[in-house]
């Protein structure tokens, strides 16, 4: 599985880009709006984006695709946006890819649902790779997949936030859940009220009121977890040998990006503090400190010239 880095700080793209552990980059709105509060902080007097960008795709490199995000609605906003971000940045590295939502629907604009894929299939045939990005069920995928798009980002935590909510359960957006005990849960819940339910018919069990709530606990459409997307949309493209690579993410933990890379995901894109917190284990620490003090003279010899 390949990585990306999920950020548009500068500094940690060059640090993770150091570790030697980085195929790419994704940006968006929100990801640049970070950047910059952290630049004003730094007291940086004039913010120059442009240049800044520059700078993002100059340090990935001609190997590590950088994605950025068009910010219009309709489509023949973002195709002009898109062609905008392409021509002012692809020619410094060859490497810019255009992040379109898959569905600009606004209750606000009144805008179609279908402005995203226009615009994906438009820039795919200009041969202008598009990452498909807010992909929150199997099917935006296979639509981003059919418009030409050339990666697929599912939202893996963003799904496994509405699941949770719905559920009711209070958490911090870093935590790891275990999706699938609450399916486990769900499961045995369902077993132990039909195994109660006597000699019922199928029909009046399908239509209890009970089951009908029990069997979709914990799920959204179908979906039991972010990475359970992942898995699917990895599952939709291999039974049809769809080139469109997924990215897993919205990555919120070391062991949801180890889920995601077991369910087959060709990329995750992950952020810095996420990076920083897989590299932890505290017997690894521990083992440092006693391989140290055990080090003898004679072997520290060896290192001598
Ligand atoms: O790559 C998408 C990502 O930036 C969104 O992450 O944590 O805000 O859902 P998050």
């Amino acid at each position: 599985m390949k990585i990306f880095i999920d950020t548009a700080n500068l500094d940690e793209i060059r640090k993770a880009l150091s570790w030697g552990i980085v195929d790419g980059v994704t940006t968006n709105p929100s990801l640049i709006k970070r950047a910059v509060d952290q630049l004003k902080k730094l007291k940086v007097r004039k913010i120059d984006i442009e240049s800044y960008i520059k700078e993002i795709c100059l340090a990935a490199g001609k190997e590590r695709p950088v994605s950025l995000e068009v910010i219009s609605l309709r489509a023949q906003e973002m195709i002009e946006e898109a062609e905008l971000l392409y021509r002012k940045f692809n020619p410094l590295a060859g490497n810019v890819v255009i992040k379109i939502p898959i569905n600009t629907y606004t209750r606000m604009g009144g805008v179609s649902h279908y402005e995203g894929l226009k615009a994906i299939t438009h820039l795919s045939r200009e041969e202008i790779p598009v990452n498909t990005t807010l992909i929150m069920s199997p099917e935006q995928a296979l639509l981003a997949a059919k418009a030409g798009a050339r990666y697929a980002s599912p939202f893996a935590g963003r799904v496994d936030d509405y699941i949770r909510k719905k559920l009711g359960i209070q958490f911090r957006k870093q935590d790891y859940f275990d999706f699938d005990l609450m399916q486990k849960i769900t499961k045995d819940k369902l077993t132990r009220f039909m195994d109660s339910s006597g000699e019922r018919d199928a029909a009046s069990l399908y239509l209890d009121e009970n089951i009908k709530e029990w069997k979709d606990l914990g799920k959204d459409n179908g979906i039991s977890s972010g990475v359970h997307l992942v898995e699917e949309i990895v599952n939709i493209y291999q039974n049809y040998r769809i080139k469109t690579e997924v990215i897993a993410a919205s990555m919120r933990n070391g062991r949801q990006v180890r889920e995601v890379a077991l369910a087959g995901a060709h990329i995750a894109t992950i952020p810095f503090n996420v990076m920083e917190e897989m590299i932890q284990h505290p017997k690894t620490v521990e083992g440092i400190e006693t391989f140290s003090q055990d080090v003898v003279p004679e072997y520290r010899d060896l290192f001598e010239e």
